[in-house]
């Protein structure tokens, strides 16, 4: 059972973390896995531009660094600094996450909830966002 509210509030307090002085976008993603635990990730800048690392990927990679390899959900929250919680646009997920998603999640039934508010929310599968997903299955792995 996915608590939704609870995830998304997670993904806010992820997002309080964020090192954005270049473009000033915070974003803060929540990531369960199946065993219940909640990873949180915030997005980190670089002077050098491609160095900087997602929210979601942040997440995952604190998640699979710790032995984690089966996942549930993601919340994701992002707006521009100042924008009030509930006030902003959904953050989808850049195609790069989403290709570090399918690397780990089944398409069918990994679950991508893109918050505005904990009562405001879209719900997608990884599968409809990454359609003709190229996986580990083509170097049947
Ligand atoms: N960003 C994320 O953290 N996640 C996304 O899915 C979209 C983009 C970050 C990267 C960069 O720090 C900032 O947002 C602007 O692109």
């Amino acid at each position: 059972m996915i608590n939704r509210k609870l995830l998304i509030e997670k993904a806010f307090e992820a997002q309080k973390f964020c090192y954005t002085p270049y473009s000033n976008f915070n974003v803060g993603a929540a990531l369960l896995t199946a065993d219940g635990t909640v990873y949180q990730g915030c997005n980190i800048e670089n002077a050098a531009f491609t160095p900087t690392n997602c929210a979601e990927r942040t997440a995952f990679f604190k998640a699979v660094s710790e032995g984690q390899k089966d996942f549930v959900a993601i919340a994701i929250v992002g707006n521009k600094a100042g924008v009030k919680q509930g006030e902003g646009d959904y953050c989808a997920p850049c195609a790069v996450c989403r290709q570090v998603m399918a690397e780990f999640c089944d398409l069918d039934n990994f679950k991508i909830i893109i918050a505005k508010d904990t009562d405001d929310y879209l719900e997608h599968t990884l599968g409809e966002l990454l359609p003709l997903a190229f996986t580990g299955k083509n170097l049947d792995k």
